[in-house]
């Protein structure tokens, strides 16, 4: 089947790949504790019945060993090879917006964590992706988002460099050009290393605010249940940065 975020709603060069072969080989490495992961499974296990939980955008597992110490089966569902070889855990390959899976009782969360579902170029396709979430949960099942508001986005420079990592052998500039309108950061981490040179990393994200994604969502049926500013429950308001969301079906 054709990928069904096509390669033309990105900017040109990049595609559904881009993240993963960006960062597969280091993603463990550089990100170990980019979200709390227990607090995460704590979190997904609270609300998850039946206990199987739908990873969209796996990624080498990270979250993968809390959620199943917190008592979660975990489907895991990525676009790239390259991330889930790298961490070597049995996913499926494919495309969140077109989940590769039948309605089940038994899929008690779709989990879509640390701003995934905003690898996906435009409001169309992440739409089409939390109807696919929906889709595929129980009746009583929840979608639980993860994300920057995107509120500190759109006030930030259009374009700017800063130092993501430096040590003795190594530095990595992360280059970003923000567009305000269409909503999009587009980056590249340059990895320079004494033996290996220059690498570059793409990326390209876009973002929707909680409205969006509340709009989005009750567009498919689902109505939100909570919000929060992080994974320990901490009350969300305007000023947060990211948000934690959860839908139900409205039925
Ligand atoms: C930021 S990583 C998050 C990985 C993991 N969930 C975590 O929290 O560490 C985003 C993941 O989404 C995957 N991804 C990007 N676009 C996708 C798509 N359209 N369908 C499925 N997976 C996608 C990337 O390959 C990458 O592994």
């Amino acid at each position: 089947m054709a990928p069904v975020s096509p390669t033309a709603a990105f900017p040109p060069g990049f595609g559904p790949g881009t993240y993963g072969a960006s960062f597969a080989d280091v993603y463990d490495d550089w990100y170990p504790a980019i979200s709390d992961a227990a607090a995460t499974a704590r979190f997904v296990a609270k609300r998850c019945q039946p206990p199987v939980v739908i990873e969209l955008g796996l990624g080498t597992g990270r979250l993968v060993p809390e959620l199943r110490g917190a008592g979660l089966e975990v489907i895991g569902i990525d676009a790239s090879v390259a991330m889930l070889k790298s961490g070597t855990r049995p996913a499926l390959v494919a495309d969140i917006a077109d989940l590769p899976l039948r309605p089940s009782t038994a899929v008690g969360a779709a989990l879509c964590a640390f701003n995934t579902l905003f690898n996906l170029p435009t409001a169309p396709l992440q739409q089409r992706a939390i109807a696919e979430a929906a889709r595929v949960v129980t009746g009583d099942g929840v979608v639980i988002i993860e994300a920057v508001t995107g509120y500190a986005l759109a006030e930030a420079e259009r374009q700017s460099v800063g130092v993501s990592r430096i040590t003795v052998d190594q530095l990595v500039l992360a280059a970003t050009v923000v567009d305000h309108d269409a909503q999009t950061v587009t980056g590249q981490h340059v990895d320079i290393t004494q033996t290996g040179g220059v690498r570059l990393r793409p990326w390209h994200l876009r973002w929707s605010t909680p409205e969006q994604l509340d709009s989005m969502a009750s567009s498919n049926g689902l109505r939100l249940l909570e919000r929060f500013a992080d994974w320990d429950e901490t009350a969300f308001d305007h000023e947060s940065d990211t948000h934690i969301s959860v839908y139900r079906k409205a039925t």
